[in-house]
């Protein structure tokens, strides 16, 4: 999916100003209007920690860059947790135009060519596909870890895989695709359709999100190691954000099945790579 034009941006906003009068809950919003509100990625407090484990596991006060980070949802998690990490993001209207507040830690620049020092961890979230500046990011950093829609925006030159520029795959696990999540909410509280309609499309769901750790192989053993001390305590409520209950309430729990081509996975389940 490409990242939405000033025009679309603008009529978003006006259309979330129409949905905010009658939404049934302040958290539908992150998952309807997810560029303004949210993320295209459907994230859980797990996946913050996750990532900022693999980030501690090169450094105490690791630096980290969120490329293509738009106005910095994840990366305002992150950043409670490692206060260094920044943000870049080349496009510049979407701040400005709608009166956004930039904060100093997004630096508005593109990542083919203005990436300036080298990060422990680059963090690249659901980029649109086009343009590949794999090499660059390679020169940047030794961990790369990438999120992106399985079927939509990978590919050739989707610019998602990293193997072959002198990373090893570490671990990977899998989430909902917000679209999915987007039209089990439309479908349950914002449109008329009965029960049995609505069970019967959950069933045609199969969309979701990939999220893969590469790292150079000096750090493969380290970050295993960290992300399974940090999967220990997954399952409990304070690693919880409010909106999560969202995701649990149309069918996308911790460790929920998800069927993908002939295989059940089960969702933020980590799958290890030797
Ligand atoms: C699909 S949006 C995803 C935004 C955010 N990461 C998220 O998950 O919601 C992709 C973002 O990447 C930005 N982007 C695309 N190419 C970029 C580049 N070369 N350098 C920096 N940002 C870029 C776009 O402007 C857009 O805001």
């Amino acid at each position: 999916m490409m990242p939405p034009r000033f025009e679309d941006l603008s009529f978003a906003y006006e259309a979330l100003k129409q949905f905010r009068k009658y939404s049934f809950s302040v958290h539908h919003e992150r998952f309807i209007f997810p560029f303004l509100c949210g993320s295209y990625f459907t994230y859980r407090k797990i996946d913050v920690k996750r990532v900022v484990s693999i980030a501690k596991s090169v450094s105490k006060d690791p630096s980290y860059l969120d490329i293509g980070c738009g106005y910095g949802d994840f990366l305002e998690k992150v950043r409670q947790y490692l206060p260094k990490a920044e943000g870049m993001e080349k496009n510049v209207e979407m701040f400005f135009k709608l009166g956004r507040y930039k904060p100093d830690y997004i630096k508005i620049g593109d990542a083919y060519n203005e990436i300036e020092k080298k990060y422990d961890v680059i963090f690249v979230g659901w980029m649109e596909p086009g343009v590949d500046y794999r090499d660059k990011i390679a020169e940047k950093t030794d961990i790369i870890i990438t999120t992106f829609d399985k079927g939509g925006q990978c590919g050739i030159n989707g610019g998602c895989e990293f193997e072959g520029f002198g990373y090893d795959k570490v671990a990977s696990w899998v989430t909902p695709s917000w679209i999915d999540v987007n039209t089990e909410l439309m479908n349950k509280y914002y449109s008329k359709i009965s029960d049995d309609i609505i069970k019967s499309l959950s069933e045609l769901r199969g969309a979701h999100n990939l999220w893969y750790v590469y790292s150079k192989p000096k750090y493969k053993e380290k970050i295993k190691e960290e992300l399974r001390n940090c999967s220990v305590n997954e399952n409990n409520e304070i690693e919880r954000y409010e909106f999560e209950h969202v995701l649990d309430e149309v069918g996308y729990r911790y460790l929920e099945k998800i069927k993908i081509g002939n295989k059940i996975h089960l969702l933020w389940d980590i799958i290890y790579n030797e």
